[in-house]
């Protein structure tokens, strides 16, 4: 497995455990009240398990089995992938950070991510083909 990979996947794997810490807090919190300030975790919990640890483990998964290019670096330009891991993680932080800090910084975090998607998307795109093309 590249590098990459192997960092978004262990990226994804603590946002794993932390969604889950979070969503087990907010299950608690609901049977015996004993936070009452737990709900302003949701929106990290949601972020964290969707974002954090679903997308994320896709997109290192992708980065590592799509057909690699035969000509030049295997998996295009790394300086573009470890930018894409950077923002992406960078933008869920601040995606999550609702109820902590104010919308800019929400709205800021997805402008990050949707920056790591677009270059992930120019890294994909052509490794995205059939057998024998
Ligand atoms: C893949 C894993 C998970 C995903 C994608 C996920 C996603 C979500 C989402 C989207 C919501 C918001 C629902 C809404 O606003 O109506 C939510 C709420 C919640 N989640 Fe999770 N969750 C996951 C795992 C867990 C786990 C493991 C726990 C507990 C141990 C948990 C506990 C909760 C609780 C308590 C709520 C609030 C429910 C309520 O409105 O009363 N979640 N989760």
């Amino acid at each position: 497995m590249p590098r990459l990979s192997a960092w978004f996947i262990r990226a994804s794997l603590i946002y794993l455990l932390m969604g889950f810490t979070l969503g087990a807090l907010l299950l608690a919190n609901n049977g015996v009240e004993f936070m009452p300030s737990a709900w302003a975790l949701l929106p990290a919990h949601v972020e964290f398990t969707l974002v954090g640890w679903i997308v994320q483990l896709a997109l290192g998964t992708a980065y590592w089995i799509l057909p690699r290019h035969t000509n030049g670096p295997a998996r295009g330009s790394l300086a573009l992938g470890w930018a894409s891991f950077g923002l992406f993680n960078l933008g869920i932080l601040l995606a999550a950070s609702s109820g902590l800090l104010p919308g800019t910084f929400q709205l800021a975090g997805r402008i990050l991510q949707m920056l790591a998607a677009g270059l992930l998307a120019v890294l994909f795109w052509p490794r995205v083909k059939a057998y024998g093309l």
